[in-house]
């Protein structure tokens, strides 16, 4: 993966189709074994500003499986929590670091901290896309399957930064992609135009709000929090708009038979998922979870 080199990796339409299947490869072949831990003395930082289980910990152990070296730069015990600026910050850390993940609100700040980097820059979640999640989903789905051309995946739930990677990625790999959401919270018109355009008319990219419709014949059925990080507040108001879209055994059985279940996690029992179907024998998120950290390893091992 040697063009993936110094490369960064703001969104998911970062990639072109032949780096993400190479991608998913190596992430194969690293979880069956082959690792070279040839980063000695490379240096990933973590710069997090929302809080972070499976990204944090399966970047760190990914960085150590490669030999390298992480620092936690939780802008708390930085003088980013003092209001030094983006872009001050940005260009002393790419004089120390050899890469940085970085987990904000604003994808513009991604976008323009990455400006100010040599190094290269990953998303570990914004506000509008969550790429290296998407990473794990496909290879999951790959590992489930055997391959990705031409399956469906269905998202149900709030348009969120994760329906946006899906849509990217599933559109990427020749995969259906349809994403149910009530239309006050439907995706990004640009996103969904994105997505649209890179399937090029080999895979359907579909939004509706009528989840049966989405459901019906899915291979992968997804969801995730009716709430995101920094939503908080609205997390009331949400729930009985979002009811309609819970993933339930009603729009299970009306998926494909060999349908695989999966979610980001955290999860909400009880709200987009059923204790029933999570723990399900269609579900798949704890391979899912597991997969974060081999496809981040080939990741880093990639841009590195
Ligand atoms: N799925 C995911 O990104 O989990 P964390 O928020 O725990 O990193
Ligand atoms: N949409 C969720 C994903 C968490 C991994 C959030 O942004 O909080």
């Amino acid at each position: 993966m040697t063009e993936l080199k110094g490369r960064d990796l703001l969104s998911l339409a970062d990639l072109n189709r032949d780096e993400l299947m190479g991608l998913l490869d190596l992430a194969a072949g690293m979880k069956a074994g082959k690792i070279n831990r040839s980063h000695e003395r490379k240096v990933l930082g973590l710069l997090f500003s929302k809080a972070s289980t499976r990204t944090r910990v399966s970047f760190t152990v990914a960085m150590y499986q490669l030999g390298g070296q992480v620092i936690d730069l939780n802008p708390n015990v930085t003088q980013v929590s003092r209001g030094e600026p983006l872009a001050d910050t940005a260009r002393v850390l790419d004089r120390y670091l050899d890469v940085v993940a970085i987990r904000t609100f604003d994808q513009a700040d991604l976008e323009a901290f990455a400006g100010y980097c040599q190094m290269p820059v990953i998303n570990a979640l914004t506000d509008q896309e969550h790429p290296c999640q998407v990473l794990a989903d496909l290879l999951t789905v790959q590992e489930a399957f055997g391959k990705l051309d031409g399956l469906t995946l269905s998202y149900l739930g709030d348009g969120n930064n994760m329906a946006h990677s899906l849509m990217l990625g599933c559109a990427l790999v020749g995969m259906n992609v349809r994403v149910a959401a009530p239309s006050e919270y439907s995706p990004d018109p640009k996103i969904v135009a994105q997505a649209t355009a890179l399937a090029d008319g080999r895979s359907e990219v579909l939004v509706t709000t009528d989840a049966e419709l989405a459901a019906k014949g899915a291979q992968v059925l997804y969801t995730d929090v009716w709430a995101s990080m920094g939503q908080e507040d609205s997390a009331e108001s949400r729930g009985p708009v979002f009811t309609p879209y819970q993933l339930n055994e009603h729009l299970q059985a009306l998926a494909d038979p060999e349908v695989i279940v999966l979610h980001c996690l955290p999860a909400h029992r009880g709200e987009e998922i059923t204790e029933a179907v999570i723990e399900g024998q269609h579900s798949r998120v704890w391979d899912q979870a597991e997969n974060r950290l081999h496809a981040q390893k080939a990741l880093l091992a990639s841009v590195l």
